[in-house]
C-alpha cells in the first residue's frame, strides 16, 4: 500500500518551494511510517533549496520534526505504532569502526529509509538529511525515531531533531563546558541560542552572547546569556576579554560559519581554551591564521556535527529537562505556521526575524 500526502518540495535551484502531493510507501523491514505533528524550518532547508548541498532535486524538505509512529515494517521491535518520536539524522549502524570503538556519535554509516518517496509521476524525491518532514507523513529508518515523553509539545520537541540539539551539544558534548566555566557564543540564531542554553545547563558561570543584531541579543538573554556584545559596535575579542578578567573565555562557540567570526572565536578564548565550530561554512571559504598562534595558544580547536549527539542518549534526557522546566525549548519557537507558509518562513529567516518558524500539522 502507499499513502498520498501533501508535502513541501524544492524542484529546482533557487526556485520557490511548492506544495505537492507525494507518494509514501508502507514501511518495509527496518522502516517506520511517521505521521508528522510539527517540523521546524532550519537554515539547512534553505541551503538545499539554493542548491548549496547538492544537485539531487527534487528535494523533500524539512528535518526538525516530531510525530507519531503510524506503522512499522516487518520485524521492527524498537518502536511501535502510537509512539511519540523525534526524528534524527544519526541512526547509528552499530557496525562501523566508530560504532565498534564505542563512539557511535561519530558513526559514518548512518541509516535512512531504503524505499523512495516519489512525486505522483514516479520521480524519486531526495529527503532533506534523509528525513523529509514537511509532509503529513514520512518514511524513515527505525533508528531515526527516538521515543520521548508524549507530554512534550511537538513543536518544541521537534527542534531537538537538528539545530537546537546541534547548539546544546556543541556546548555540553563537543565543548565539554563545565561548572564555573566562561563561555562565549558568536552568532545567536537558533543554534547559537541553544549553545547558550546548553552552557547554562552545564553550569557555566559567564555566558557571553555575541551578534550583530540587537534583537538576537535580547532573545539570547532570555535563554541564559549573562552578558551581550554587539560586534558591529566594537571589537568582540576585546569585549570578551574584558568580561573574563582579561583572559578570554574557556570555551568559544562559533555558530555563524564564517572565517572572520571563526578568527574572533580563536582569539577570544583563554590560553588552552577550546573553540567549537558549529556554524557551517560554504565550500569557497578559507581560513588564514599564524601557525605559531595555533601552537602557542594551545587548547583545542574542534568542530561539532549535530552537537556530537547520540539521539537515544540525549533526546529523552533533554525532553525530561524540558518537562521539568529546566530547559526552555518553547523559547525557540518564534511562530507556528501552516505547511504552505514555508517559503514565507525562509524570507523571515533571512530577515533575522525568527529563531524558528515551526510548521504544525
Ligand atoms: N553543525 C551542525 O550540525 C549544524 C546543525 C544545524 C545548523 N548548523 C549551522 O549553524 C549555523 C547557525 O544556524 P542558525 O539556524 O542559528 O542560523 P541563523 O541564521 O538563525 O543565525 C545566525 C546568527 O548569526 C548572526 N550573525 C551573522 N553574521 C554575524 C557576524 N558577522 N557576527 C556575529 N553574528 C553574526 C545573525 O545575526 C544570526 O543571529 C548555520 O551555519 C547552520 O547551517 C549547524
Ligand atoms: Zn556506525
Ligand atoms: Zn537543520
Amino acid at each position: 500500500m502507499t499513502h498520498q500526502v501533501r508535502a513541501v518540495v524544492a524542484r529546482g535551484k533557487g526556485a520557490p518551494v511548492s506544495l505537492e502531493t507525494i507518494i509514501v510507501p508502507d514501511p518495509g523491514p527496518g522502516e517506520a511510517l511517521v505521521k508528522i505533528e510539527a517540523c521546524g524550518v532550519c537554515h539547512t532547508d534553505l541551503h538545499y533549496r539554493e542548491g548549496g548541498i547538492n544537485d539531487d532535486f527534487p528535494f523533500l524538505l524539512g528535518h526538525e520534526a516530531a510525530g507519531v509512529v503510524e506503522s512499522v515494517g516487518e520485524g521492527v521491535t524498537d518502536v511501535a505504532p502510537g509512539d511519540f518520536v523525534i526524528l534524527n539524522w544519526r541512526a547509528v549502524c552499530g557496525q562501523c569502526r566508530a560504532c565498534l570503538r564505542g563512539r557511535p556519535q561519530y558513526c559514518f554509516n548512518t541509516h535512512n529509509a531504503k524505499q523512495k518517496m516519489t512525486l505522483t509521476d514516479g520521480t524519486e524525491l531526495s529527503p532533506a538529511l534523509g528525513i523529509g518532514a514537511f509532509a503529513e507523513k514520512t518514511l524513515v529508518a527505525v533508528g531515526q525515531c527516538t521515543k520521548v515523553d508524549r507530554a512534550a509539545s511537538a513543536a518544541a520537541a521537534g527542534l531537538l531533531g537538528c539545530g537546537v540539539m546541534a547548539g546544546i551539544g556543541a556546548a555540553i558534548n563537543t565543548g565539554n563546558v563545565g561548572r564555573g566555566d566562561s563561555v562565549a557564543v558568536i552568532g545567536c540564531g537558533g543554534v547559537g541560542d541553544a549553545a547558550i542554553a546548553g552552557a547554562r545547563l552545564a553550569g557555566a558561570a559567564t555566558v557571553i552572547a555575541v551578534d550583530i543584531d540587537d534583537r538576537k541579543l535580547e532573545t539570547a538573554k532570555k535563554v541564559g546569556a549573562t552578558h551581550t556584545v554587539n560586534s558591529k559596535q566594537g571589537d568582540p575579542v576585546e569585549a570578551i576579554r574584558e568580561l573574563t578578567g582579561g583572559f578570554g573565555a574557556d570555551v568559544v562557540i562559533e555558530a555563524v560559519g564564517r572565517p572572520e567570526t571563526y578568527k574572533q572565536a580563536f582569539y577570544a578564548r583563554d590560553l588552552a581554551g577550546t573553540v567549537v565550530l558549529v556554524g557551517v561554512p560554504t565550500p569557497e571559504m578559507k581560513l588564514e591564521l599564524p601557525l605559531l598562534d595555533v601552537f602557542g595558544r594551545g587548547g583545542a580547536l574542534k568542530s561539532s556535527w549535530y552537537g556530537d549527539c547520540l539521539p537515544s542518549r540525549d533526546f529523552p534526557m533533554l525532553i525530561d529537562l524540558y518537562l521539568q522546566g529546566r530547559l526552555d525549548l518553547d523559547a525557540f519557537v518564534t511562530e507556528t505556521i501552516a505547511l504552505d507558509e514555508v517559503e514565507k518562513a525562509f524570507e523571515r529567516m533571512h530577515g533575522g526575524d525568527v529563531l524558528r518558524s515551526v510548521v504544525v500539522f
